[in-house]
């Protein structure tokens, strides 16, 4: 039975002479072109970044490697990370031994701790998780190898190296922040004869009736792992990573985009939203009251949180897990009966301002809620599960470029004279 680095090392010669011959055959074949409008606004739609581990379908949704999420549900995290990295899920021979290995790397260095425990009381939980990473960063397994004098060929076997400890130790750092930030009392230490999701739910020290944070925490892991590679998170990574920053440094940057109200801040948002509605109508709203509430907040300026995508354009799947694991398990939550009901209010509000592309639910309006239901009241922490969840995505992505042997991220600039001059524009 081979390990994962046994099984990348199998398969990374091949993946190098596929795509050495398409550059090599098709190096100047057309894939996209650039419009004025999407060098103004933010690139949306140009096709000009790689991403094997997972392709965003507007109409499907997320697919990791061939499976569409909805069909990786059940799947362990582990199962995923394996997934993403290799391309193939594993044999349960296979599973057994990672889920092993990934808990034996869920050491967080004791400087980790210190230096969390020295921030601001008040600092803001995806700050922390990403201070985190960079004290992390001087033990880079990576930087260390670079430092000695490694092969170009061989820099992914490192970067798996220190992309593995990331993903495992993050989960650990997360429940860390969350009992030091929240006054919930002393770290809850790991334990290795669990799986990541069960070990991550059980360190954050909340109630886990019948088990069901733990299928929670592992669905939630699953659903935000990856999603393609141009989202400010993953994008920021990659062109960190893409200067040979070690993986530490590169998740930082891709945190704190995360950290944002229009990417991963969202689901923070749409609680905050939720409770107003709660506080305004006492209790669940009708579907008129939150209709004339949607309208309010689009007529004051604002966005509705947890609705819409750049590349989406239909209901996230990702969404449509989060609301049966709800209906299943707390049918009767009213934050959850609420996301439930602006599901069947706000789509056709969206469609009716005629600007906004998707009108439909995204994986942020879900998730908040069923947070909340099992006890996670401090939705600023939101974010913080989003992102050691990304980091199984951004951590192979990273791994997967190194093994490509990508070189440093550099697209051109214009100026908007140049814009001008080239459109005959006056
Ligand atoms: C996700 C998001 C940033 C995508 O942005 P985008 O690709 O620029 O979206 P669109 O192309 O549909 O935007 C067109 C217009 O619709 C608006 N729009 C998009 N989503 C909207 C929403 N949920 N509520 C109100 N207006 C919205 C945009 O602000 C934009 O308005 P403008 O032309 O006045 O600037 C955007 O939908 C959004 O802000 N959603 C709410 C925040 C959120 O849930 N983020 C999490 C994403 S996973």
């Amino acid at each position: 039975m081979a390990t994962i680095r046994e099984k990348l090392a199998e398969k990374i010669p091949q993946w190098r002479e596929d795509i050495g011959k398409l550059v090599k055959e098709h190096g100047n074949d057309v894939i996209s072109e650039v419009t004025v409008q999407q060098a103004y606004g933010g690139m949306r739609g140009v096709r000009c970044l790689v991403c094997d581990t997972s392709y965003v379908d507007p109409e499907k949704g997320l697919i990791i490697r061939g499976h569409p999420i909805s069909e990786l549900a059940d799947r362990l995290p582990e199962e995923v990370i394996w997934l993403l990295l290799t391309g193939e899920l594993p044999t349960p021979a296979e599973r057994d031994a990672f889920v092993e290995e990934m808990a034996q790397r869920r050491k967080v260095p004791d400087g980790v701790w210190k230096t969390l425990e020295a921030m601001p009381e008040d600092s803001h939980p995806m700050t922390m998780l990403s201070v985190a990473s960079l004290v992390m960063e001087k033990d880079s397994i990576f930087k260390k190898k670079y430092d000695e004098g490694i092969r170009k060929e061989d820099h992914w076997i490192w970067t798996l190296e220190d992309a593995l400890d990331l993903m495992a130790r993050m989960p650990v750092v997360a429940a860390g922040i969350y009992r030091l930030r929240y006054k919930k009392g002393p770290r809850i230490p790991s334990d290795p004869k669990l799986d990541m999701g069960a070990d991550y739910a059980r360190m954050l020290g909340l109630p886990n009736p019948n088990g069901e944070l733990e299928k929670l925490m592992r669905l939630y892991l699953v659903l935000h792992c990856d999603h393609e590679s141009g989202n400010v998170s993953a994008f920021a990574t990659h062109t960190v990573a893409s200067a040979l920053s070690n993986i530490y440094y590169a998740y930082s940057a891709g945190m704190n985009g995360l950290a944002g109200p229009l990417h991963g801040l969202a689901n923070q948002e749409v609680l905050k939203w939720i409770q107003k509605l709660r506080e305004r109508f006492g209790g669940v709203p009708t579907h008129e009251q939150l209709r004339d509430f949607t309208w309010e907040t689009l007529n004051a300026g604002q966005v509705i949180p947890g609705y819409g995508h750049a590349v989406l354009r239909q209901t996230d799947p990702r969404f449509t897990a989060f609301l049966e694991f709800g209906k299943k398990y707390c049918a009767n939550d009213e934050i959850f009966q609420i996301v439930a009901r602006l599901y069947e209010v706000v789509p056709d509000i969206l469609k009716q301002t005629g600007k906004v592309k998707d009108p439909y639910p995204n994986v942020d309006a879900g998730s908040g809620a069923l947070l909340w239901h099992y006890g996670m009241t401090e939705y600023d922490y939101y974010t913080v599960i989003f992102g050691i969840s990304r980091a199984l995505g951004v951590a192979s992505q990273t791994v997967i470029s190194r093994a490509y042997l990508e070189p440093i991220t550099r697209p051109k600039s214009v100026t908007t004279e140049w814009i001008k001059q080239q459109v005959g524009a006056a």
